[in-house]
């Protein structure tokens, strides 16, 4: 295959249909990618400040992944789900112990996020007979029908078309938009929001309710922290009715926020976790339910009525075992832990120097500055679920000068590979510093 750039972007726009966009839009063509850096046909180099969708923890092109999928290549591509293969066994065993071998005991292998929490929610409906999935409005849980059902921003509104069963939403803390400040009024919301939840799941029944499903720390709507005492609260009421935990790690896990799962930030344990992204970094797709015993066990009573053909796919699985040796051996945490106390500051100097930034959100290398039109008044720069063109102007602008990230109505991500170093950081996040400026000038009040 030898096309230009310019053939590659005219064949995607006439071609392809784009995911949560109208379909023939202009698309950059990206020819290749290595480190923390993607490149266009042109040649020009752009800092992958997001992980491209907060997945490429371990950046791009990285000997150990990509040597470990040539070499399980040459011995076998894939083998069905009915047989056990080295790559798979391997990975499965690599997981239960990383999320602790005392609490979970086995894993079910998917293709990505979505299926990884469609399964989840298969599983928690079997395990206790009951129907009820309760979710968060300020969630994004995949794009298949369960998971988007489950999901609370607007992405979920297509697949309710229809409908499918079950799916009840909750009201989930942002605490800068509540008008609340984070460390500060952390038990008051708790409090309410953990006093809210009861009340519904006692209106709903909670003998019908078979999982909570929510995202450790809630990512694509924004890195929203919760406050102190939140999780361990909503595990607390999922004990007092038999109801299960799911908590999505898609995009926390591996990492991000600094532990191997972002759950292990807070006092308690899920008892299904799902998982994605991070655990092969996309080199090739992947993602899983570890289970804990309990259900592990109820799964070895009765028949899992769950199955993919492509369910511990042995490429992936080998490109997983690749990741999760080289998050241990390279001391991932240790180098997050390090990149966060520059990350971290510089997200607060920005809240103190521009108009537009009302609050800075980072756990790990998992970061988003909120855009504000006023700060005073914390009117977001656009209103959620609306349109604008000023959100879209400033990733226009950032791309522009080599930074790529992405956001929505009105937050920036800032998520880059976990292997950023710090040279990295100190050149690309003036460039950041330098367009809120103009942002300042142009758009706020
Ligand atoms: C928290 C979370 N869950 C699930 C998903 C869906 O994952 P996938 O796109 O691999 O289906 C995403 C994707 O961004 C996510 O952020």
């Amino acid at each position: 295959m030898s096309l230009t750039g310019k053939e590659v972007a005219q064949m995607h726009k006439d071609y392809v249909m784009q995911s949560w966009a109208r379909s023939g839009a202009d698309t950059l063509p990206v020819e290749r990618a290595e480190g923390i850096y993607f490149y266009d046909y042109d040649g020009k180099k752009y800092a992958d400040m997001a992980s491209l969708l907060v997945c490429s923890n371990l950046g791009h092109e990285l000997p150990e992944i990509v040597e470990a999928i040539k070499e399980q290549a040459d011995k076998m591509c894939f083998m069905a789900p009915a047989y056990a293969s080295e790559p798979k066994s391997m990975l499965a065993k690599m997981l239960v112990e990383a999320a602790g071998a005392d609490t979970y005991k086995r894993v079910f292998f998917t293709n990505g996020g979505a299926e990884s929490n469609e399964n989840a929610i298969k599983m928690a409906r079997m395990v206790t007979g009951r129907t009820k999935i309760f979710s968060c409005y300020r969630s994004y849980h995949g794009a298949t029908l369960g998971a988007s059902n489950a999901s609370g921003d607007w992405r979920r509104y297509a697949a309710e078309i229809g409908g499918a069963n079950g799916f009840v939403h909750f009201m989930n803390p942002q605490m800068y938009r509540d008008g609340y400040t984070k460390g500060v009024d952390d038990a008051e919301v708790t409090k309410k929001y953990l006093d809210a939840l009861d009340l519904q799941l006692r209106y709903e029944g909670p003998g019908n309710v078979a999982a909570i499903l929510m995202e450790s720390i809630v990512g694509a709507n924004g890195v929203i922290l919760p406050p102190d005492g939140y999780m361990e609260g909503v595990r607390a009421l999922c004990d007092k009715y038999g109801i299960l935990l799911i908590c999505d790690e898609v995009m926390a896990g591996f990492y991000r926020t600094g532990k191997m799962f972002a759950f292990m930030n807070f006092d308690m344990k899920p008892d299904i976790i799902t998982f994605a992204k991070g655990v092969t970094c996309g080199y090739v797709q992947l993602g899983g339910c570890i289970v804990s015993k309990k259900v592990a066990e109820y799964f070895e009573e009765n028949v899992l009525q769950c199955g993919l053909t492509y369910s511990g796919h042995t490429l992936a699985c080998a490109a997983g075992v690749a990741a999760m040796k080289y998050y241990k051996e390279h001391d991932i945490e240790g180098h997050v832990a390090e990149m966060h106390e520059i990350v971290a500051p510089f997200m607060d100097e920005m809240v103190k120097k521009h108009k537009c930034i009302g609050e800075a959100r980072c756990i790990g290398l998992f970061g988003a500055l909120e855009v504000v039109k006023n700060k005073e008044t914390r009117e977001p720069m656009q209103e959620y679920g609306v349109p604008g063109p000023v959100m879209p102007w400033i990733f226009a602008e950032l791309k522009k000068r080599g930074f790529a990230t992405f956001g929505r109505e009105n937050f920036i991500e800032i998520c880059p590979p976990l292997i950023i170093t710090k040279e990295e950081l100190e050149e690309y996040l003036p460039i950041l510093d330098e367009v809120l400026t103009m942002v300042d000038e142009k758009f706020c009040d």
